[in-house]
C-alpha cells in the first residue's frame, strides 16, 4: 500500500500480503466468485450468486440495480461487516476469509470510511467530537485527533462550524461531517450506502462536487445509488440484477493520482 499507514499502524496483525502485481499496485476490490446464500433447501436466497469485480486505486464507482438485487448485501461484505458465503474477496491485498471477527474489524477500521444514508451522527455531539470519534476508538492521542479532525472537517468546508451539534446543521452540513469522520482515518476506501438519499437537489450537488474532488485527489470510491444524477458523475457504473453483475460501464479513465491520495 502506498497511502499513509492506518491509525492502528502498519499491517500488523491483518499482514500475510500477497505479492504485489507488475505494476507495484493492487487493486482496493478484489471479488472472485463471491457468493452469499442465505436459508436452505426452498426458502434459499441467492443475495449474491457469482460476483466478480476489481476495483483499482483511483476509482470511483457507482452501483445500481433494483430493490433486492444485492447491493447491500455486497456492499456489507466490500466492507467487512458480513462475510461471504463462497469465494474469495481481498481488500487492499488482505485475503478477508482468514479473518476473526476482531481481525476482520480492525482491518475495516483501517481500511475502509462509511458514509450512510441517514448520516448516523452522534446527536448533541460536536461536528468534531463525531469527528474525531474514529481517531479514539485507533487509541490516537488527543491533541493528533484533534488537529486531524479539524483539518477534515476544513476539507469538506465546516472549518467554521466545529463545535455544531448536529441539529444544528443542515442536512447537507450533516453529511459532509459524515464524510470528514470517513476520511479522518486516511482509508484506501470510501463506501457509501444512499449517501445523497436524504438530501434535497442543492445539498446532493454540493455532495457530488465533494465526491468528485476527493476521487480527483486519488480516493477510490464505492456509492451506491438509485439516483442517475449521482452515478453519472461516476468513473465506472456496475448493474446488479438478482445477485449479479449484469453489466459494467465505465464512463470515464481512472486518473492514476497516487501520491496526490495521500494528502486528501
Ligand atoms: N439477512 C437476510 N436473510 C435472508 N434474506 C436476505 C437477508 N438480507 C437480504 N436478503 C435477501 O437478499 C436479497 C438482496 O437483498 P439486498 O438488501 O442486498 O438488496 P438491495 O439491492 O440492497 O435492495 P434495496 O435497493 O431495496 O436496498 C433480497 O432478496 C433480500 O430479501
Ligand atoms: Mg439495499
Amino acid at each position: 500500500m502506498t497511502g499513509p499507514v492506518g491509525p492502528g499502524g502498519p499491517a500488523g496483525p491483518v499482514a500475510a500480503q500477497p505479492p504485489a502485481p507488475q505494476d507495484g499496485r493492487r487493486p482496493v476490490i478484489d471479488l472472485r466468485r463471491v457468493t452469499k446464500i442465505y436459508g436452505e433447501g426452498v426458502a434459499e436466497v441467492r443475495a449474491v450468486a457469482g460476483v466478480d469485480l476489481v476495483v483499482d486505486h483511483g476509482d470511483y464507482v457507482a452501483v445500481m440495480g433494483a430493490s433486492g438485487s444485492g447491493k447491500s448485501t455486497l456492499m456489507n461484505i466490500i466492507g467487512c461487516l458480513d462475510v461471504p458465503t463462497g469465494g474469495r474477496y481481498l481488500l487492499d491485498g488482505v485475503d478477508t476469509r482468514r479473518l476473526d471477527e476482531r481481525r476482520q474489524a480492525l482491518l475495516r477500521n483501517r481500511k475502509i470510511g462509511f458514509i450512510f444514508q441517514s448520516f448516523n451522527l452522534i446527536p448533541r455531539t460536536s461536528a468534531l467530537a463525531n469527528v474525531e470519534l474514529p481517531l479514539a476508538y485507533a487509541g490516537i492521542g488527543s491533541r493528533q485527533r484533534r488537529e486531524r479532525a479539524v483539518a477534515a472537517l476544513e476539507r469538506v468546508g465546516l472549518g467554521d462550524r466545529l463545535r455544531h451539534t448536529p441539529n444544528e446543521l443542515s442536512g447537507g452540513q450533516q453529511q459532509r461531517v459524515a464524510v470528514a469522520r470517513a476520511l479522518v482515518t486516511q482509508p484506501v476506501l470510501l463506501l457509501a450506502d444512499e449517501p445523497t438519499g436524504e438530501l434535497d437537489s442543492r445539498s446532493t450537488a454540493e455532495m457530488l462536487d465533494l465526491f468528485a474532488e476527493l476521487n480527483e485527489a486519488g480516493r477510490t470510491l464505492v456509492v451506491i445509488t438509485h439516483e442517475g444524477e449521482v452515478a453519472d458523475r461516476a468513473r465506472r457504473v456496475v448493474r446488479m440484477r438478482d445477485g449479479l453483475v449484469l453489466d459494467d460501464v465505465r464512463l470515464r479513465p481512472v486518473v492514476d493520482r497516487s501520491a496526490a491520495a495521500v494528502g486528501s
